[in-house]
C-alpha cells in the first residue's frame, strides 16, 4: 500500500486529512495481515465517489434483467435476448461488458439446462417448454462495471429442475448473511457450499465469482469450496459476486471445443446459476446488482 502522510487528503477522495479519515482503517487491516491474512489493497476498496458510479451501472443492469422477467418465454430465439439486451444497454449510453471480452461474441450469456455458464445466445436456437435457463448480464457505464444473473424457468418445468433453480437461488443469500466487514471469503463460501451439499447438490469448482466494480473482473476470486474463517479479509468498500453454478449431479465440467467458451456439465445433468452483486458496508452488507 502507498504511504500517505497523515496530514495529506485521505485516498478515499473525502478531502479530510488522512489521520482524520482512513488512517486507523488502514491500521486495523495491517494488524490483520501481520497475523498472516490475506487482505485487499486499496485499488479494490471503493471510494464513496465509485460507489455512486457503481450503483448506476447496477441500475441498468437490473433493468435489463427486470425487463427479460417479462419478456423471456416458451419459443423465444436466444438471438432475441441478445438484442433486448443491447437495446436497454445501448438506450441507457452503456456498453455490455461481455461483448469482446477476451473475444467473447456476444453481449450476454444465456446458458440451457446442462450449460453450466458462457452459453452463447445463439440465432436458430429456440427456448423449449421445460428448460431452464441462466440469463447472465453485464454493464459498462461511465467505466463502471456491473454483473448479475438470473434464471428464467420456461413452461412446465420438471420438479426436480425446479427445486434445483429453487435451491441455487437460496444458497446465494445464506452465503450473503455471512458477508460482514471483518470477516471472511471463506465465511460466505462454506455457506453456500452447506447450503447446496446439505440438499443433495455439488457446486462447480473451477470457476466463481469475483471482485467487479472497476473492472469486470478483479480480486478477489470468489470460490465455493473454502472454509469458514480463511480466504480474504472484508473490509468495507470491497465488491464482488456471488454466483455459484449448482449442479443436480456431479461437479465435473467441460468446455465446448470448438468455440472455448461454452462451459456443461460433464455428466450431462441440469445446472443452475444466480448471480448477485454485493458492497461490503460499515454495517453488514447491501446487495447492489440481482
Ligand atoms: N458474466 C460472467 C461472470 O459472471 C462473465 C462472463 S465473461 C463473458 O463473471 F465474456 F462471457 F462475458
Ligand atoms: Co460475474
Amino acid at each position: 500500500m502507498l504511504k500517505i502522510g497523515r496530514n495529506d487528503p485521505c485516498w478515499c477522495g473525502s478531502g479530510k486529512k488522512y489521520k482524520q479519515c482512513h488512517e486507523a482503517f488502514d491500521a486495523k487491516i495491517k494488524k490483520y495481515q501481520l497475523q498472516g491474512v490475506q487482505v485487499p489493497d486499496h485499488e479494490i476498496i471503493k471510494t464513496p465517489e465509485q460507489i455512486e458510479g457503481i450503483k448506476k451501472s447496477c441500475k441498468v443492469n437490473i433493468q435489463i434483467l427486470d425487463t427479460l422477467d417479462k419478456e423471456v418465454c416458451e419459443g423465444m430465439e436466444l438471438s432475441k435476448i441478445n438484442d433486448i439486451v443491447n437495446e436497454i444497454t445501448y438506450g441507457a449510453g452503456a456498453i455490455p461488458a461481455p461483448l469482446n471480452y477476451e473475444g467473447y461474441p456476444y453481449s450476454v450469456c444465456t446458458s440451457v439446462n446442462e450449460q453450466v455458464c458462457h452459453g452463447f445466445p445463439h440465432k436458430g436456437k429456440y427456448l423449449q417448454d421445460g428448460d431452464i435457463v441462466n440469463i447472465d448480464c453485464s454493464t459498462i457505464l461511465d467505466g463502471y462495471f456491473s454483473d448479475s444473473s438470473r434464471m428464467y424457468c420456461i413452461g412446465n418445468v420438471s420438479e426436480e429442475k425446479r427445486k434445483l433453480v429453487e435451491v441455487t437461488k437460496e444458497s446465494v443469500y445464506a452465503g450473503l448473511e455471512k458477508v460482514q466487514p471483518w470477516g471472511r471469503l471463506g465465511d460466505m463460501g462454506q455457506a453456500v457450499h452447506d447450503y447446496c451439499y446439505d440438499r443433495g447438490y455439488t457446486v462447480v469448482r473451477e470457476i466463481g465469482g469475483h471482485g467487479v466494480g472497476l473492472e469486470f473482473h478483479e480480486d478477489p476470486w470468489v470460490g465455493y469450496h473454502s472454509k469458514a474463517g480463511t480466504e480474504m479479509l472484508l473490509v468495507p468498500g470491497m465488491t464482488f459476486t456471488i454466483e455459484p453454478m449448482v449442479n443436480l449431479g456431479k461437479e465435473k465440467i467441460k468446455t465446448d471445443k470448438e468455440n472455448g467458451w461454452e462451459v456443461s456439465t460433464a455428466d450431462g445433468l441440469p445446472s443452475a446459476q444466480w448471480e448477485i452483486m454485493v458492497l461490503v458496508t460499515e454495517e453488514g452488507h447491501e446487495v447492489l446488482c440481482y
